[in-house]
């Protein structure tokens, strides 16, 4: 039978090259997921991750072979791989954004082994994306996951699970892959489980084919018991289970998630279950501050929670390359739908180098095609040029793996050669063009057309805001585009090529610890009321901070059907949904003009507090309150989270801000604040920290000893704070 060990703990590590025969001395001791070096914020040089590092795991098997076969699986590794096993260099993995195995087995000795890798995290010109300029960081280190695995000499390699006509009469197809010799007493049989974990389902296949080599059956489970379909706002998830028998024996055991949709794009939209559903999301990197991408299932998971429920949105695309898993298990988890691209960054470089842009397409879809989430490949260079022979292969490969999805592949000219599905498009004409070809996806927009930052004067953040809100009403409105994917998530770093100055790329609707700016609010606003009401002015409410004076227009917004603005006491106006401006957003924001709020300097002083009321059905259901004082209420410090494991490598976000008494974010207070932790654990990122917009974040990491840690922060006339977090 199968066995899998979580591979992450207990590796050495050394940020440099270091013989097989070298003394662990010379290394320290590391958990996976590992970023190879710690940056600071910004303004670092892209050179300091670019290195050859070493890493080294002393180990001996967890438990006894018996017969079978032990792989080491690395979910991902920056950027090119070198594996020795017991001295024995076993291969490389060019290419840091999927995974790969080794075969260990011929390789092992009783007692303690060894597992070395030689990690090149430059930024090779033969490796995609990397050749030319790429606007974002491929931070060294193996950042994701590794595992061992025992298998049987004949085993379950993969699985494809195809749910069909999921209207009309569910049925579901499984194709089995199987590696190693087959004999006639080998059988599959496979069930499917509902949410419940109920078996609904079976079926089996005795006979299968005995030739060498990888081989596929399928197994198909016809028609099926009523099936709750997967969908956006109930995103249910079923199992199939395959085990592989000889004789009466079970040999091996798969299990993969799946769901029951029916996606695809057609001439007029994207249907989902055969609703025209409006796609409206962000793009995402994988990285982060400090860390770069080594972030651990938590802080993935936590990313997909974001994008749904303080963004709202329902769609995101992996710009530019496949991403963790654990991100797409919470995209399936949540109802969050991906379009997934392979890496690489307007430059296509040689024979090689394309060859290993079809392994990426290969590996991407063998990995993620179970994922109901995932609704689209991306299998072309992220705005490249065209390559006809290239892409024709990429789309043909694509259907042949997954003749189940439809393709698209990112281009900003629209007389690109279109060999995909659906025309995947970077709209950066500060508008909404009208579509030369159908199936129509605008992929990106705003991004370097407004960069903005957390803390620029608000007229920015309000013109920002708008944009983002100007072009996702523009193609709500379009009778054929299916949606709208915006430039982007949250900052990131990047070359000095791009960005600030400072090597950051203000893109984000949030900052780069995902922290909003005014632009998020227009995606929290379109979130179902029912689900939540949000009121958000698009505002700091100070008399003298924009040209001119005072703060009209007023923007606000809110799901809400009425917002009411109240200075003090008085209410000084009524607004409706600005639909002149945004006819077709779902909640479009609230508009407040002619209404007082141009006064001069003092305005506050003179009328009291702001306050903005939102209702539904002429019911108050939020409210906020602003108090433009510019006197500090509290120093808050919030944990996302107050349990981790205690693995030594999980993360938690903790955010840090100085609020006015009314709990507003006061944009201007670059106060300095200081962190101690107690306990076994460590706070990563810059400590102390000047509040960049008056927020911030560190993150804690988890030792390996549970307990509590306790972390205390302080900043000068502020009441200190201290929160705690349990390690288990
Ligand atoms: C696009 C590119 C993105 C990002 C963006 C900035 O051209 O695809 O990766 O660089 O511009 O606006």
């Amino acid at each position: 039978m199968r066995s899998l060990f979580n591979f992450n703990d207990h590796w050495l590590y050394a940020p440099r090259e270091l013989a097989y025969g070298a003394s662990d001395d010379s290394f320290e001791p590391v958990t996976l997921p590992h970023s190879n070096i710690t940056l600071p914020l910004r303004n670092f040089d892209n050179l300091e991750y670019q290195f050859v590092s070493t890493y080294r795991k002393r180990f001996t098997l967890p438990e006894a072979r018996a017969g079978r076969r032990v792989y080491v699986d690395f979910d991902g590794a920056m950027t090119a791989s070198t594996i020795v096993c017991n001295g024995v260099t076993l291969g490389d993995h060019d290419g840091g954004y999927v995974p790969f195995s080794f075969d260990l087995t011929d390789h092992l000795r009783d007692g303690e082994n060894v597992l070395q890798v030689r990690l090149d995290s430059s930024e090779r010109p033969d490796i995609p994306p990397n050749g030319h300029l790429v606007d974002y960081l491929t931070f060294g280190g193996i950042y994701r996951d590794v595992t061992l695995r025992f298998v049987e000499p004949t085993h379950i390699a993969r699985l494809f699970a195809r749910p069909r006509d999921v209207l009309s009469k569910p049925a579901l197809a499984v194709d089995v892959y199987l590696e190693g010799a087959l004999e006639d007493a080998h059988s599959v049989s496979a069930v499917l489980k509902d949410p419940a974990g109920v078996t609904i389902a079976d079926a089996s296949l005795d006979a299968l084919p005995s030739r060498g080599g990888e081989r596929r059956i399928t197994l198909d489970f016809g028609a099926l018991p009523d099936i709750a379909l997967w969908d956006v706002n109930a995103p249910v998830l079923y199992t199939v289970e395959v085990g592989l028998y000889d004789g009466a024996a079970k040999r091996d055991d798969v299990a993969t998630r799946i769901g029951f949709r029916e996606a695809v794009f057609k001439k007029d939209g994207f249907y989902l279950n055969g609703r025209r559903l409006k796609l409206m999301g962000l793009n995402r990197h994988q990285t982060y501050p400090y860390i770069g991408a080594a972030a651990p299932a938590r802080l993935q998971r936590r990313d997909a929670d974001i994008l749904k429920d303080e963004l709202g949105v329902n769609i995101v695309r992996t710009s530019h390359y496949p991403q963790s898993p654990h991100f797409l298990n919470r995209c399936d988890e949540i109802g969050l739908l991906v379009f997934e691209e392979i890496p690489g960054w307007q430059f296509i470089g040689d024979s090689d180098w394309q060859a290993l842009t079809m392994r990426d397409v290969r590996v991407m879809i063998e990995r993620d095609r179970n994922h109901p989430a995932v609704i689209l490949w991306g299998v072309r260079i992220n705005e490249s040029w065209d390559n006809e022979a290239l892409y024709t292969a990429t789309n043909a490969l694509a259907h042949k793996l997954d003749p189940t999805r439809q393709t698209g592949g990112v281009r900003y000219f629209q007389d690109s050669q279109f060999l995909e599905d659906v025309f995947t498009y970077n709209d950066f004409s500060d508008t909404v063009v009208d579509p030369v070809h159908l199936p129509h996806l605008i992929t990106e927009f705003c991004g370097h057309r407004f960069s903005t930052k957390t803390s620029d004067q608000e007229e920015r953040q309000i013109a920002h805001a708008l944009f983002h809100a100007r072009i996702q009403d523009k193609q709500m409105g379009h009778p054929t585009i299916a949606g709208a994917i915006g430039w982007c998530f949250f900052d990131y770093n990047t070359h000095r090529e791009f960005g600030s100055g400072d090597r950051v790329c203000y893109h984000g609707v949030t900052d780069m610890f995902r922290l909003p700016k005014y632009a998020a609010y227009v995606y929290e606003s379109q979130i179902d009321p029912a689900v939540r009401p949000v009121l958000r002015a698009v505002t700091r409410g100070a008399a003298g901070d924009r040209s001119g004076g005072g703060f009209e227009p007023l923007y606000v917004c809110s799901n809400c059907e009425e917002v009411a603005l109240y200075v003090g006491d008085e209410m000084i106006q009524r607004a409706s949904p600005a639909r002149d401006e945004f006819p077709h957003l779902p909640h479009a924001p609230f508009k407040f003009s002619q209404c007082g709020l141009r006064l001069e300097e003092g305005l506050m002083n003179q009328y009291g507090d702001l306050r903005v009321v939102g209702t539904i059905g002429g019911q108050a259901v939020i409210e906020q309150r602003i108090r433009a004082n510019g006197i500090p209420g509290a120093l808050v410090v919030q944990p996302d989270d107050t349990e981790l494991h205690a693995d030594g490598a999980d993360m938690t976000r903790l955010v840090f801000k100085v609020v006015d008494s009314y709990g507003n974010r006061l944009h201007y207070y670059n106060a300095i604040v200081s962190f101690t932790l107690e306990g076994p654990g460590e706070l990563v990122g810059d400590n102390p920290f000047a509040l960049i917009g008056g927020q911030a974040a560190l993150y804690v990491r988890a030792g390996r000893t549970p307990g509590t840690l306790t972390i205390r922060a302080s900043a000068a006339r502020m009441e200190p704070v201290e929160v705690t977090i349990t390690t288990r």
